[in-house]
């Protein structure tokens, strides 16, 4: 960041869930050409209101399309149509118990469908990719590997976790095709950690249906929507027994895809860690929404949840020193009070 970066053509998949929703706000803002697309699987129109009603007045420009990433033809006429010169890949199903459940329809969307969208952007010339990956393809990792780096074995104990490997695998033989051909190709594959927050200006932010993540359901409870914060498990070999998670907020992460997208040369495979390097415990997080909120939150325990490693957390060095990202959330209370307002300012999410 610093030096000035031309304005770039750039498709984001998944434009209308709530990360991809944020990456096109944030590129909008800093001067990009959006094209925003999204099937609405899951992804809500609302939010490609919210963000071309705010472009308006921002110095970027956002256009939307209903398509799917499947669709190999389509995209490559999106991709040439809006003359794109990067893709930013969000779609995705990213329910780990639904990917229990059903599996083959997480390895067709999600690794079907980015292999897809690398077909589409060979057959548009396309050459630079950006994926929304995951620590969960970390797995379970031992008590020795935490903080996670980058070079921690991956192992994913589902199905969610396999899909988004398998992308990562299947870019790195794609790179080397292209490198052995030639033909230029790069890409940089960004590992969350557990995302959280939304836009400060509450114009766009967190609308999952179900919710399933931890502090959008303290903040329903806090809101009259819930009952009560189900704990799942006070016994894990952690400081107050509950799990430890690393937060990084929706905005800091977009900021370090931009930052990785503008400095993105032919070639890179780059493989990055994104968190804050520390962690919370769920009793934390509780704690963190009731100051912010001025609510009670009832919570009460429950058996663990299949699949929760007690620890995860980033050693997120690589991102920082060779792309110079610094988050600018770091405290946990200023995160949470941007999901908060948010879910004041819009009690019933996006009206779709
Ligand atoms: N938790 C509760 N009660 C709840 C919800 C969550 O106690 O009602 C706990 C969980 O057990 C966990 C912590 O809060 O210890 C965080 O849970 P989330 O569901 O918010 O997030 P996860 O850490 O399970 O999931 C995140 C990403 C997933 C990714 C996973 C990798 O959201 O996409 O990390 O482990 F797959």
């Amino acid at each position: 960041m610093g030096t000035p970066n031309p304005p770039q053509r750039i498709l984001v998949t998944g434009g209308a869930g709530y990360i991809g929703s944020h990456a096109c706000l944030r590129l909008v803002e800093t001067g990009h050409s959006v094209v925003g697309l999204d099937d609405f699987s899951r992804g809500h129109p609302g939010a490609f209101r919210a963000i071309a009603a705010a472009a308006e007045e921002l110095p970027g420009s956002f256009t939307s399309v209903e398509a799917s990433i499947g669709d190999r033809r389509g995209c490559a006429e999106i991709l040439r149509e809006h003359d794109i010169d990067l893709v930013m890949h969000f779609a995705a199903l990213a329910y780990v118990g639904e990917s229990v459940e059903q599996p083959l329809r997480y390895y067709d969307n999600n690794t079907g469908g980015a292999i897809s969208l690398l077909e589409a952007m060979m057959d548009a010339g396309v050459e630079r990719f950006v994926f929304s990956s995951t620590c969960a393809t970390y797995g379970e990792p031992g008590a020795d590997r935490i903080p996670i780096a980058e070079d921690c074995p991956q192992a994913p104990i589902n199905p969610y976790g396999n899909s988004k490997f398998m992308v990562e695998q299947v870019l790195f033989d794609h790179a080397e095709a292209c490198r052995l051909a030639d033909k230029p190709f790069a890409f940089a594959a960004l590992r969350y950690f557990n995302v959280a927050g939304s836009d400060p200006k509450t114009r766009i932010g967190e609308d999952h249906r179900p919710e399933t993540h931890l502090i959008p359901i303290c903040l329903e409870v806090a809101a009259g929507r819930r009952e009560r914060l189900m704990i799942f498990g006070d016994d894990y070999d952690t400081e107050d027994g509950t799990c430890i998670r690393d937060y990084v907020h929706v905005c800091d992460l977009i900021d370090a895809h931009i930052a990785v997208m503008n400095q993105l040369a032919p070639g890179d495979t780059h493989t990055l860690n994104v968190g804050l390097g520390h962690g919370w415990s769920v009793h934390q997080v509780l704690e963190a929404c009731r100051a912010v909120t001025g609510k009670a939150i009832p919570e009460s325990i429950s058996p663990r949840r299949a699949g929760d490693p007690p620890k995860l957390y980033a050693n997120s060095s690589r991102i920082r020193d060779d792309f110079g990202w610094s988050p600018q959330f770091t405290e946990l209370e200023a995160t949470v009070a941007t999901a908060w307002a948010w879910m004041q300012a819009n009690p019933s999410g996006y009206a779709d």
